[in-house]
C-alpha cells in the first residue's frame, strides 16, 4: 500500500513501512526527521533497500537515531567487526575452520520473539543489514504487537490485563540447545548475571504510548495464576493471533537491505536455508533507550 511518493506500508494493518530514496550515509536533518517518524508510525519497522556502500561507522551514526547502540559484550568478540563491537556478524562465515559470526540455526517452526525480552533494561530494538544473502530462504518476518493488541476483542484485552510472564534466558536456551547442540548450557554465572524477569502480557510504548502485546513464547516460562497447560494455550492463541496475515510481512533479504525494528511493539522470527550450499552474512546493530511502561494502564 502506497502512503506517500516514498513511503510503502508493508502490511494490510499499517504496521512496517518501506521509505525509499534514502542514502543513510548522508544524515541531514530532513532524512533523520523522515527516519525517526516513520520509525514510530510504522509501528515499529522500517525498510530501506540499496544501503551497499555504508560503512560500519555510518551504520553505527543511523542506528544512534534511535538508542544508543550496544557493544555486544556478551559475544564472543571474533563476531564482531574489528574496531566497531557494535557490529555483530550473524551467520555462516567461517575462516580456517573457525566460526567468524554468531550461527543459530533456524528450523522450520517460526520462532516468533522480541530480543531479549528476558533481561531489564530489554534492548529496545535492533537494525539488520544485509551483506550477502542466499538466493532462496534466510528471509526475516516480522509482525505488529500494536496492531495486533488493537484487534483484540475487549474480553481477551480485559482477560490479559492483570497477567504478567516470566522471561528467562535459560528457557530461550534450552530450547535452542534441542536444535543446535554446539550451543553450550549456560554457566551459573550467566545465570546468576541473567536471572527471570516478569513482564506483563501488555505493555504501552513509551515514545508512541500505544499498547502492545508481549507475547514471546520461547522466552516465557510461565504466566501468573495459570497453570502450565492453561499458559501455553493462552499464549498460543495470542501468538496465532499477532501472527495472522495482516500484521505480518516477511522480507527476503538482498545485499544492502536495511531494517530497523522496535522490540517495545514488534516481534520477528528467522527462516531456514541451505547453510550447505549457500552464504548468508547479517551484521546486526542493537540499540538502548526507553523501556516499555509495564502495566499498559
Ligand atoms: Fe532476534
Amino acid at each position: 500500500m502506497a502512503i506517500g511518493n516514498n513511503q510503502t506500508s508493508l502490511t494490510s494493518s499499517g504496521f512496517g513501512l518501506e521509505l525509499k530514496d534514502i542514502d543513510l550515509a548522508e544524515l541531514d536533518d530532513n532524512t533523520k526527521s523522515i527516519l525517526v517518524e516513520g520509525f514510530y508510525a510504522s509501528g515499529g519497522a522500517i525498510l530501506i533497500r540499496n544501503q551497499q556502500h555504508l560503512t560500519p561507522k555510518q551504520l553505527c551514526d543511523f542506528v544512534s537515531l534511535f538508542g544508543s547502540v550496544e557493544k555486544n559484550e556478551k559475544y564472543d568478540p571474533n563476531f564482531l567487526e574489528p574496531d566497531f563491537p557494535e557490529v555483530l556478524r550473524i551467520g555462516n562465515l567461517m575462516e580456517d575452520g573457525q566460526r567468524k559470526a554468531l550461527w543459530i540455526k533456524s528450523d522450520e517452526e517460526r520462532l516468533w520473539h522480541s530480543d531479549d525480552t528476558f533481561r531489564h533494561p530489554q534492548p529496545i530494538g535492533s537494525c539488520l543489514f544485509c551483506v550477502t544473502a542466499p538466493p532462496t530462504g534466510g528471509e526475516t518476518w516480522f509482525a505488529g504487537m500494536g496492531e495486533a493488541y488493537d484487534d483484540l476483542t475487549f474480553e481477551i484485552k480485559q482477560k490479559i490485563k492483570p497477567l504478567t510472564a516470566l522471561h528467562s534466558y535459560n528457557h530461550l536456551n534450552e530450547f535452542l540447545r534441542k536444535t543446535n547442540p554446539h550451543r553450550p548450557p549456560l554457566s551459573s554465572e550467566m545465570r546468576k548475571n541473567l536471572p527471570p524477569i516478569t513482564r506483563p502480557l501488555v505493555v504501552e510504548h513509551p515514545v508512541t504510548h500505544k499498547k502492545a502485546l508481549c507475547v514471546t513464547n520461547i522466552h516465557i516460562e510461565a504466566i501468573s495464576d495459570l497453570d502450565e497447560t492453561e499458559a501455553r494455550v493462552l499464549l498460543n492463541d495470542l501468538l496465532d493471533h499477532a501472527t495472522k496475515p495482516e500484521f505480518v510481512f516477511s522480507h527476503a533479504w538482498k545485499p544492502g537491505d536495511l531494517i530497523v525494528w522496535d522490540n517495545r511493539c514488534a516481534m520477528h522470527a528467522p527462516s531456514p536455508f541451505d547453510e550447505n550450499k549457500y552464504n548468508r552474512l547479517m551484521y546486526r546493530l542493537t540499540m538502548n533507550g526507553e523501556q516499555v511502561i509495564p502495566d499498559g494502564n
